[in-house]
């Protein structure tokens, strides 16, 4: 008997992890690992305590660039920070002014760094819900989004996104997805299954190819209910390792 499963035919994807992709993600945990050390033995504040304390110093008020800027900078120059970075970034506010949104969905929203770029790009009739589970990361990307002068379209909710989704009750037509890797298609497939997704939106999803996301990429791009294409970028503050963003647009007809 023939085995379904072996069958299935798989996305090509655009890139396989290479020797430069696996180091990349190797860098990041050698980053995170070195930073907790020296957290845990108190030689120096949380990075994203630092970051706020230089915001809140040197960030211009209700400019939200300068608030941008100073988080790339400590990025560059300090140590890693999970943001989408300078050139995925500017890929999400081209796809939030192409798609011409009006009711967006941010899963995963850390220091605020994506949510800003996402609401400055915001017309008058639109409007951004975010996700964060983390209490400390909220309350940080809150002030952060506060100083940039962006906080009146924005609504953060506080929780994990498979008990935040079922409570929802708006459908979004841009979706940004940018939360821990394994939770992609799950929350994808809780979206969908309670209606949450307009006709017609975008879905984008971050870090496809620095975390090998195959399962989702095989899922947007074999489903008929979407059409799905791949930009790569390099990852978040690297020059040289490769990573990208998947763009999927969902058809509610099929
Ligand atoms: C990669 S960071 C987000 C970066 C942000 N989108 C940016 O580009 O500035 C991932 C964030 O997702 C949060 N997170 C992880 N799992 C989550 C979940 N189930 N629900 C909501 N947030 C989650 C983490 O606490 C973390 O702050």
């Amino acid at each position: 008997m023939k085995n379904n499963q072996s069958e299935r035919k798989k996305s090509s994807m655009p890139l396989r992890i290479t020797r430069k992709s696996f180091l990349g993600v190797l860098s990041l945990i050698f980053q995170e690992f070195m930073e907790s050390l020296f957290t845990k033995f108190k030689l120096k504040k949380p990075k994203e305590e630092e970051v706020l304390s230089i915001v809140r110093l040197k960030a211009e008020p209700n400019n939200p660039n300068s608030v941008l800027k100073i988080i790339d900078n400590y990025a560059y120059k300090k140590t890693f920070l999970m943001n989408i970075g300078e050139e995925k970034g500017l890929l999400l506010e081209n796809a939030i002014n192409e798609s011409a949104a009006n009711n967006i969905l941010e899963l995963g929203v850390y220091l605020g760094y994506s949510t800003i770029r996402i609401l400055k790009n915001l017309n008058d009739n639109s409007k951004l819900t975010s996700i964060e589970s983390n209490n400390r990361f909220a309350e940080i990307a809150s002030e952060n989004i506060n100083i940039a002068g962006l906080s009146n379209k924005h609504k953060l909710i506080i929780g994990k996104s498979n008990e935040v989704i079922p409570n929802l009750s708006e459908k979004y037509d841009f979706i940004f997805i940018d939360h821990w890797k394994d939770l992609y298609l799950k929350d994808l497939k809780t979206l969908e299954e309670n209606d949450l997704i307009e006709d017609k939106a975008w879905i984008f999803a971050d870090n496809v190819i620095l975390f090998n996301l195959e399962d989702y990429l095989d899922y947007v791009r074999l489903s008929p209910k979407y059409t799905s294409k791949f930009i790569p970028a390099k990852r978040e503050y690297s020059k040289s390792h490769p990573d990208g963003v998947e763009i999927s647009i969902f058809n509610n007809e099929i």
